[in-house]
């Protein structure tokens, strides 16, 4: 069934929503689905911006062909090269021939990679700065390099001002009904995702998002229009302004999250009473979660919001337990910083949790892991809970 949006007079979403994909990326729990978002702007010239993911392909070009009216297609612009996009390529330039490819050098490099078959077909290769005619549009574009892959490019139509971001200002979270983040409860429905988004998948790159934050100063951007989640067209600033914060690594606010591992329950016991002290010594906001229940990405989404992280974890294997092991490396390849971390351990004989965490905080910039560390011997005794007042004061005084 067809479903087209329209964003201005000729330009409109074409994309579609996946709700059954279980995993993003094939790690990444989608609870609430995804959408890959593709353009088109039909001027004297027909444009599309971006392909879609195989999963929806069938939806997609029946949008496409809906949205051409007919029409051939001119020109496919390829923002972002990672298969959720591009996967469509081969077959949007076999059902429209005399199809031109735009995109830069890196992005006709990795075309040549994933689909040989097409070097043959006509091409325009843009750098920085560079303009393309479609008519009354103009098509400007700017390199947003790493972002998160080396090829993205943005483009902005100078007609209309609509940016289009590639995974820049995407979230997870099908579309329902409105394509519009004015018209659909984005905070509540979906700020949480896109921080996860931003997280998981831009998180690593912050000054190269930085980047393309100050390049979009310098333009009247009306409509942000990202390749996944809803368009911005209202309080654009407002996203910016998370966007600055999330690439800079600065908290949103000052809740404090507390992250137990536990394999019968007695780290999570202490890990809970430790959280109850720290909520009334800091009267902040705390959120406990437990690794094996949560995955590793939604935790990583809320230690970027706080400043403040507890981390419990037993011994295991003379080491770190393994849920909490993977968070940790986690946080090191994505190059967290700027965090207050507070660490307790578990040991039935020889508690050694807090050094293998320890040394994986260690290496994370700008971060402080504090002194005073929690030691439980098997479970939380009442003689322990001075000690974790201990703790929890220190925690709310960092
Ligand atoms: Fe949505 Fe980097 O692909």
């Amino acid at each position: 069934m067809i479903n087209i949006q329209k964003i201005t007079t000729d330009t409109c979403w074409i994309g579609a929503s996946d709700r059954r994909l279980a995993k993003f990326e094939n790690i990444f729990p989608l609870s609430g689905g995804v959408s890959y978002n593709s353009y088109i702007i039909a001027d004297e010239k027909t444009a599309v911006l971006d392909t879609a993911d195989v999963t929806i392909a069938e939806q997609y070009v029946e949008n496409l062909a809906a949205a051409l009216k007919g029409r051939s297609l001119d020109y496919l612009i390829i923002l972002h090269m990672e298969p959720d996009h591009c996967s469509q390529i081969a077959r949007v330039a076999s059902l429209y021939p005399g199809l031109t490819l735009v995109g830069n050098v890196k992005t006709f490099q990795m075309l040549g990679n994933f689909f040989p078959e097409l070097s043959g077909l006509p091409r325009i290769t843009v750098k920085e700065g560079d303009t393309l005619s479609l008519g009354a549009h103009t098509i400007k574009f700017t390199m947003a390099p790493m972002v998160h892959w080396p090829e993205v490019m943005l483009a902005y139509d100078m007609l209309t001002g609509a940016l289009f971001t590639a995974d820049a200002f995407g979230t997870f979270g099908s579309l329902d009904g409105s394509i519009f983040a004015d018209q659909c409860d984005f905070e509540a429905r979906y700020l949480n995702e896109a921080r996860r988004y931003y997280a998981n998948i831009v998180g690593k790159y912050g000054v190269q998002v930085q980047n393309v934050l100050k390049k979009l100063k310098t333009l009247d951007v009306r409509f942000i229009c990202p390749l996944h989640g809803p368009v911005w067209r209202e309080d654009l600033d407002w996203f910016i302004d998370k966007y600055q914060k999330w690439s800079t690594q600065t908290p949103e606010d000052d809740g404090i999250v507390v992250i137990y591992g536990s394999l019968y329950g007695h780290t999570a016991s202490a890990a809970e009473t430790a959280a109850a002290m720290i909520a009334e010594k800091s009267g902040k906001q705390v959120r406990v979660y437990d690794a094996s229940k949560t995955d590793a990405s939604e935790l990583i989404g809320e230690i970027w919001r706080v400043k403040k992280v507890v981390i419990f974890s037993p011994t295991y294997n003379n080491g770190v337990y393994l849920p909490i092991a993977n968070l940790l490396h986690d946080l090191a390849a994505l190059d967290v910083k700027n965090r207050i971390f507070a660490i307790g351990q578990n040991g039935s004989w020889a508690p050694t949790a807090a050094k293998g965490m320890t040394e994986i905080l260690g290496t994370l910039k700008n971060c402080t892991v504090l002194e005073n560390v929690v030691t439980i011997k098997s479970a939380l005794h009442e003689a322990d809970l001075p000690m974790l007042e201990a703790f929890a004061q220190a925690v709310a005084e960092a």
